[in-house]
């Protein structure tokens, strides 16, 4: 599975970026209204630190300007996936966009038939919205496993990959991850939160400990 991180914090992106565990970025206008720094510096600056996917999205709702926003950001760099939402236009723009060779991501998918319809549109991503469902009392990791499992269906034709998205916690990662999703967009706090167990923190103070008392070292 691939991690993408899920935010437009330059800073957060550069510290995770730097392990080498980050395969890509997504953003969303809430999150770079968060940063309040203008949207094209931003991106240009996400760019430069991570070489994987950087989903950036469009704010026009109709095709012409859907396809407008989506050149104009695919000019910041070449790895730009170009994020539109699952609506009709979305899909048309998808359609046009893939022809052209430009990465896309279907997001705000909440229905199986949806992923269905972006995969036929050539749509790079698809991104189901795990937390957002479980937030209306869904168990929003069946969609997920739904839209996999249609998916397999079709290893011939459908190349689009499954990104899980909305992802709040390490169950999701981990249930994401038994699904078969290619990748998890997750937020900074819970791709840190992966490594943590209070075990091996207990384990390594044991060892450091018993190393200390040998009076060695290793170089
Ligand atoms: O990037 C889209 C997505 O991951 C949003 O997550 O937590 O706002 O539902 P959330």
């Amino acid at each position: 599975m691939q991690f993408f991180v899920d935010t437009a914090d330059v800073g957060e992106i550069a510290e995770l970026a730097a392990s080498g565990l980050v395969d890509g970025v997504t953003t969303n206008p809430t999150l770079v209204a968060r940063t309040g720094r203008p949207l094209f510096d931003v991106l240009a600056e996400i760019c430069a630190l991570v070489p994987g996917p950087v989903s950036a999205e469009v704010a026009a709702t109709d095709f012409d300007g859907m396809l407008r926003e989506a050149h104009r950001l695919a000019e910041i760099a070449g790895n730009i996936c170009v994020k539109l939402p699952l609506t009709w236009d979305g899909l048309k723009a998808c359609r046009r966009l893939s022809a052209e060779g430009i990465a896309t991501n279907l997001t705000l998918c909440f229905h199986p038939a949806q992923a269905l319809l972006a995969a036929r549109a050539g749509a790079t991503f698809v991104s189901p919205f795990v937390g957002r469902l479980d937030d209306i009392g869904h168990r929003g990791m069946e969609l997920v496993e739904q839209i996999c499992a249609i998916y397999r269906n079709y290893p011939e034709t459908i190349r689009t990959r499954v990104l899980a998205a909305s992802i709040r916690n390490l169950g999701h990662v981990v249930e994401a991850a038994r699904a078969g999703a290619h990748v998890a967009t997750v937020p900074p706090a819970v791709l840190r939160a992966m490594v943590q167990h209070p075990l091996t923190d207990k384990g390594l103070a044991g060892f450091l400990a018993d190393w200390q008392k040998t009076g060695q070292r290793i170089v």
